[in-house]
């Protein structure tokens, strides 16, 4: 299949095209060859490429500071991704895009369905929901892929993040009381190289399996590289920032399951795999 992979420089974007190369004719753009906020310049990019399937992992993806750069969230993530499904639908290709979790407003306490009530709290969640709407009204041929919490080699992420603060701490405080499911960007993108390969359109959740809070991800972070620090369990409220956040945002892969598609495994288990390579 031809494949355009919009975002190919962020960190998913890398994965995507490592792996979907694999078996599929590959064409890329990063911000410097097409900036989705350019409707005229997307849809000539788009129809000169004619793809089968486009994935669109392109976003403004600063959770922060989307409550603070408002506009800016708004034009990548609502109007560029609009632009990308007009393109789409003048060479009749079909769309994965890349959502998240933080659609949801994390007070159902238990995991979320594909069909549960989305509700974004942050400016962010708002943008990317919204992303998801016009594509719903403009396609019908369209993968809405919500995942959550990512890492990979190619950009910054909570592992390293963690990894980098402890050459310089003794003990770091981390959020004990919001619970998701960290997920490798290569199983993500390895999800998608499968998902593209049959028509079963519409909304999936796509995660590792199992769930942990921030303050569990940090001690096994630790744990796995063998670093000996303390970690103190706080609440959001001690650990005040910008945007809010979904308090029990996991995903259930329920849709992916439905369609036969197998577990994606444990996050400990990927964690393990890609701290051997740092
Ligand atoms: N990271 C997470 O934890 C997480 C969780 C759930 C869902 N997601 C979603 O997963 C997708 C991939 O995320 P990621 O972590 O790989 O993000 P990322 O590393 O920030 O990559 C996003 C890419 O989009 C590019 N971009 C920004 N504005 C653009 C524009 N106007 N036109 C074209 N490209 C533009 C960025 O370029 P610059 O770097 O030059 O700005 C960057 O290369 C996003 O849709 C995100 O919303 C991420």
């Amino acid at each position: 299949m031809k494949v355009l992979i919009i975002g190919s420089e962020g960190m998913l974007g890398h994965d995507l095209v490592d792996i979907l190369s694999k078996e599929n004719e590959i064409s890329t753009t990063t911000i410097w060859t097409l900036d989705i906020t350019d409707i005229e310049k997307t849809i000539k990019t788009v129809k000169e490429i004619n793809p089968d399937v486009v994935v669109h992992a392109a976003a403004f993806t600063d959770v922060n500071g989307s409550e603070s750069k408002k506009d800016l969230a708004y034009q990548v993530n609502v109007i560029g991704t609009r632009n990308v499904a007009v393109a789409c639908r003048e060479t009749d290709s079909a769309l994965v895009y890349i959502c998240t979790d933080y659609v949801f407003d994390g007070t159902k306490g238990t995991s979320y369905y594909e069909y549960d009530q989305t509700n974004p709290l942050s400016v962010y969640g708002k943008t990317k929901h919204l992303g998801e709407v016009y594509i719903r009204d403009i396609l019908n041929k369209f993968y809405i892929v919500r995942t959550a919490w990512l890492y990979g080699f190619h950009g910054p992420n909570f592992v390293t993040t963690m990894l980098n603060l402890a050459k310089t701490k003794n003990s770091i405080s981390v959020v004990d009381d919001q619970i998701g499911s960290p997920t490798y960007t290569v199983d993500l993108a390895k999800a998608v190289a499968e998902l593209i390969k049959k028509p079963a359109y519409g909304i999936y959740h796509i995660t590792n399996s199992g769930s942990c809070s921030w303050y569990e991800y940090a001690k096994e972070i630790f744990e796995i590289a063998g670093i000996d620090i303390e970690v103190k369990p706080v609440s959001t409220e001690e650990y005040p920032q910008p945007a809010p956040r979904p308090k029990y945002s996991v995903l259930e892969n329920y849709n992916w399951k439905m369609e036969g598609f197998e577990e994606i495994r444990d996050y400990k288990e990927a964690l393990r795999d890609y701290m051997k390579l740092l």
